[in-house]
């Protein structure tokens, strides 16, 4: 895998084998020595977790990592973006870990001459995917959940703006799970959801839910008429306790962070017996590792 832009670049048996990889790395602490490889995290748009994880990831496999500090700028972002590959390139670095705030910013950097001497991977890009989260997140349900042929899987909040969203879809498609059920207020649904049915009732998709993924409400992603009164939000949304009640008793709550507490989920929930918000971190580590070293070993 030269580069790592999309779930929808990986089969069935490749998203198994990082998978395997990652548990293996997760269980095992065995790390491999990739210290003749050089790491570059460019984030144009704010992280913390992600960012960390890839640091923290590189770190385990002993490959250096060197830091921008970048200030997004508004134009030609395109071709300053590949004139600052380049010249990173050209100082030794070879893997590119990139967060965008604008969708597809990366296709032109892999269709040009040099890409073919680095890797890119896509840490976030705009409201269009976030393929690692999406992995992250698969690694955390099936670390748990055994059977995946009949779970109930559902997704709620801010599914339009979401690119966390969009990506685990194109996962859940890809491995034929079950279609998910996708909870959020009108305005904020997705306009071609890939995966899944629809709904504006918290209830139907809590009740007898496997698994509830919480999704973060984006303000800075929202055109000014999506914008939604937060505590109407609250009224129908928030995922607490009480409502949780609703799912199976061995129901796992996830949520990728950043966490508004008491808006998308209650903070008992976050903190409770149900939550895998810190193992979805702590897999992202591991999830990432496999990643870097697809990259760089290839993946079949
Ligand atoms: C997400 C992101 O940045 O897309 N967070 C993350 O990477 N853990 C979700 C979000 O910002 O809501």
């Amino acid at each position: 895998m030269q580069h790592f832009l999309s779930i929808l670049q990986l089969s069935q048996k490749q998203i198994y084998a990082l998978f395997d990889r990652a548990f293996y790395f997760k269980t095992e602490k065995q790390y491999p020595n990739y210290a003749n490889h050089r790491l570059a995290l460019l984030f144009y748009e704010k992280s913390t977790r992600t960012r960390v994880s890839f640091e923290v990831a590189a770190q385990n496999l002993s490959i250096p990592v060197v830091h921008l500090d970048l200030k997004a700028s508004s134009e030609a972002k395109g071709e300053i973006m590949a004139d600052t590959l380049q010249t990173l390139a050209a100082l030794g670095v070879n893997i590119f870990v990139i967060r965008h705030s604008k969708e597809g910013v990366l296709l032109p950097l892999v269709q040009s001459a040099f890409a073919e001497k680095i890797h890119l991977l896509n840490a976030g890009d705009g409201k269009q995917e976030h393929p690692s989260q999406a992995l992250l997140d698969f690694m955390t349900i099936l670390s748990a959940k055994k059977n995946l042929s009949d779970l109930k899987i559902t997704l709620v909040g801010d599914l339009r703006h979401s690119r966390v969203a969009r990506s685990f879809m194109q996962l859940a498609k890809i491995l034929e799970l079950p279609p998910l059920t996708l909870v959020a207020p009108k305005i904020w649904q997705p306009l071609e959801p890939e995966w899944g049915t629809l709904t504006d009732s918290l209830a139907e998709g809590l009740v007898s839910a496997d698994v509830v993924i919480c999704l973060r409400i984006q303000k800075e992603r929202m055109l000014e008429e999506e914008n939604m009164d937060l505590s109407q939000y609250q009224d129908r949304y928030t995922v607490t306790t009480k409502r949780l009640s609703l799912a199976k008793p061995d129901v796992m709550v996830m949520h990728p962070g950043p966490i508004n507490r008491e808006i998308e989920i209650e903070g008992e929930v976050a903190d409770g017996p149900h939550s895998f918000i810190l193992e979805q971190v702590q897999n992202g580590v591991f999830m990432r590792m496999a990643l870097l070293e697809a990259l760089i070993n290839g993946l079949e």
